[in-house]
């Protein structure tokens, strides 16, 4: 019969002796000291502190001891196992740290690099110039009109008292817009100038009408350095009661004043144009010499600057759109946008204008 073995010997359970322990605590010191990656040292721990080390197996063979030998054998395991796991926790920190250490550096952010730089759209100068005349006539209470680019030949010419026969209705300056069959009587045309905007407002929106008109127009001129076939213009026409030259040459002054700078003034020059009579062409005071340098180079020392066109809205203008001249007077003008840019910003050639180089519009489509 087989009883507890009282005489059982401690020391006969070689993984609790004393050297043993030992052996096995060196064995995890060094490789906790020798672990070089917060990897390495998690194999090492589960090898030294998990459930399958020697020193959990020495652990669990206490239990097999007598009462007597547990309380010192668990003493001897327990110190040896917090000495490992004492070790395990200063090398982990010690990783860390250097871990939290390289981090830093490789990952850190250096501000000072040039950064990829986005070159920025910018809005066409003509188009900015456009939109700033158009606000300086919302601002005098104007309304802004607008019409289509591909135009009856009736607006752009007969409702404007233009003669069959006026010159500017000449296949040379105008570009007719071809029947299907490649025919020329179409009635349409692209519209040689923002003018029959005039015609187009007096009927829909009747009178008294105060507009202004930004727009695109087109003549069969050559692309050149002073003459684009495609340009752009702004229209103006006031129709009320009473209206006389001096609302007229007002009007332009303060236009020209609002964009070109405070006191600078227009002229106006005796002119002939269907639509209008009297009819002036209209200088701008010179903005950059005011008229006082016989070198300037903007007004080549004449100190006015040609504009556009102007006068009193011809009476057959009125008529034709069902206005009583008896009642109503007016005045209307034109002048050319990109002109006014190309004085404005010394831009010597007009092509540049149109390349869609976004260095031309970073450097003039700024406000003016
Ligand atoms: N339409 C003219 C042109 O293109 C400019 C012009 C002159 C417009 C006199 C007007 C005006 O309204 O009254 O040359």
């Amino acid at each position: 019969m087989s009883g507890p073995n009282t005489n059982f010997d401690p020391v006969q359970v070689a993984a609790l002796e004393p050297e043993a322990l030992e052996a096995n605590v060196t064995a995890a010191l060094e490789a906790i000291e020798a672990a070089s990656s917060l990897e390495e040292l998690k194999a090492v721990r589960t090898a030294h502190q998990g459930d399958k080390s020697p020193l959990a197996l020495a652990n669990r063979e206490i239990g097999a001891l007598p009462p007597s030998a547990k309380a010192d054998a668990g003493k001897r395991v327990g110190a040896a196992r917090s000495r490992v796991a004492a070790a395990a926790a200063a090398r982990q920190g010690e990783l860390e740290a250097e871990r939290d250490a390289r981090i830093l550096i490789e990952e850190a952010v250096d501000v000072t690099l040039p950064a990829g730089r986005r070159p920025l759209g910018r809005r066409h100068p003509i188009e900015l110039m456009s939109t700033r005349i158009a606000d300086i006539f919302v601002g005098m209470g104007w309304e802004i009109a607008e019409g289509p680019e591909i135009e009856a030949e009736w607006f752009n010419f007969d409702a404007l008292n233009f003669d069959a026969d006026h010159p500017a209705r000449q296949m040379q300056d105008t570009f007719y817009v071809a029947t299907p069959d490649g025919g020329t009587d179409s009635g349409l045309v692209l519209r040689t100038h923002t003018s029959p905007v005039q015609a187009r407002a007096l009927l829909e929106r009747g009178v008294p009408l105060y507009i202004a008109c930004p727009g695109r127009v087109f003549r069969t001129d050559d692309l050149d350095a002073t003459h684009m076939p495609a340009f752009h213009q702004v229209e103006g026409l006031a129709i009320d009661k009473g209206l006389t030259m001096a609302h007229l040459k007002g009007t332009l002054d303060r236009l020209a004043s609002e964009i070109f700078g405070e006191g600078i003034t227009t002229r106006l020059r005796p002119a002939y144009f269907p639509f209008t009579e009297p009819s002036a062409e209209m200088d701008l005071r010179c903005f950059v010499c005011r008229g006082t340098d016989a070198d300037c180079r903007a007004c080549k020392g004449m100190g006015w600057i040609e504009w556009g066109g102007c006068g009193m809205v011809n009476h057959n203008v009125l008529r034709a759109t069902g206005i009583d001249p008896q009642v109503y007077s007016g005045f209307a003008f034109g002048m050319g946008i990109d002109r006014a840019l190309m004085f404005r910003t010394g831009v010597a050639d007009m092509r540049d204008m149109i390349e869609g180089d976004v260095r031309f519009n970073a450097q003039f489509g700024m406000e003016i």
